[in-house]
């Protein structure tokens, strides 16, 4: 088979979670079992409440896990749409996908480009996504017909290995909440800041801390910072957070 001929896979956010989720709901789903088969015997009210718990508590847990596997395969490439259309790219501009993964963002970026160039870069951690590789992004890159726009670099988005404003555009998605202390997230706003061109443009989607990265943008001298409103193709929902770095 012809590379161009395979489909891109964009893998599962968060496979431990989701795993967690459902091993947690079998958990709680057997507790209510249990305490069902003690109520035929008891009519006792507090193993019966253990038994209603029991089940919701399984049903919302396997709820959870499914809809975080539907935002992977599904709802994540709208909330994608969404943010390129918000970004607006030209066609020649160098872009950065901060924590790119399998991809998202950046070959969707890549196939808005004519004679610009798409850089991802990234841990490639499992735990954040499955089959997380750059020969998975390549795969990728290579499926969708973007291979020749498509750059990636192994890094940390604390301490980026690009010169400073290297960039017209850096998108990322998903990413920047995996960096747990606020300090290491503020470190990755101040990198993403120097390695954008003055007069750059951001689009920042997460689950969480999008009022922090917006606060930390204003702090830095941004112009123009936005936060959307909460989007639901993703859960747990989004927000993306645009600005402008000033070009003086
Ligand atoms: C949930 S995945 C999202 C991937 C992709 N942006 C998407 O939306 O499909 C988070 C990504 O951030 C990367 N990541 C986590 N911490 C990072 C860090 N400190 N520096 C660079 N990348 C990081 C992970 O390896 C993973 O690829």
């Amino acid at each position: 088979m012809n590379h161009s001929e395979t489909k891109a896979n964009y893998g599962i956010d968060a496979p431990p979670v989701v795993r967690n989720l459902i091993l947690a709901g079998v958990g709680c789903f057997a507790l209510g079992m249990v305490a069902n088969l003690l109520l035929a015997q008891a009519q006792l009210t507090l193993v019966r409440s253990l038994s209603l718990a029991g089940f919701f508590a399984g049903i919302g847990m396997w709820l959870g896990a499914g809809l975080m596997i539907w935002s992977s395969l599904y709802g994540k490439f709208r909330e994608r749409d969404r943010l390129m259309e918000l970004i607006d790219l030209r066609g020649d501009e160098q872009v950065l996908d901060v924590g790119c993964g399998r991809g998202l963002l950046l070959i969707a970026a890549a196939k808005r480009l004519k004679t610009g160039k798409a850089v991802g870069l990234d841990l490639w951690q499992a735990e954040d996504q499955s089959g997380n590789s750059p020969r998975a992004t390549l795969a990728n890159a290579r499926a969708e017909g973007v291979f020749d726009r498509v750059k990636l670099e192994t890094g940390d988005m604390r301490q980026m290995p690009f010169a400073d404003h290297t960039f017209d555009v850096i998108v990322s998605s998903l990413a920047i909440h995996n960096v747990y202390e606020k300090e290491g997230r503020v470190k990755a706003l101040r990198e993403i800041s120097r390695a954008l061109k003055p007069g750059g443009r951001v689009a920042l989607l997460d689950i969480q801390h999008t009022e922090e990265y917006s606060q930390t943008l204003r702090d830095l001298g941004w112009m123009e910072v936005q936060r959307t409103a909460l989007h639901f193709w993703i859960f747990p929902p989004v927000r993306i957070v645009m600005g402008k770095k000033s070009s003086g």
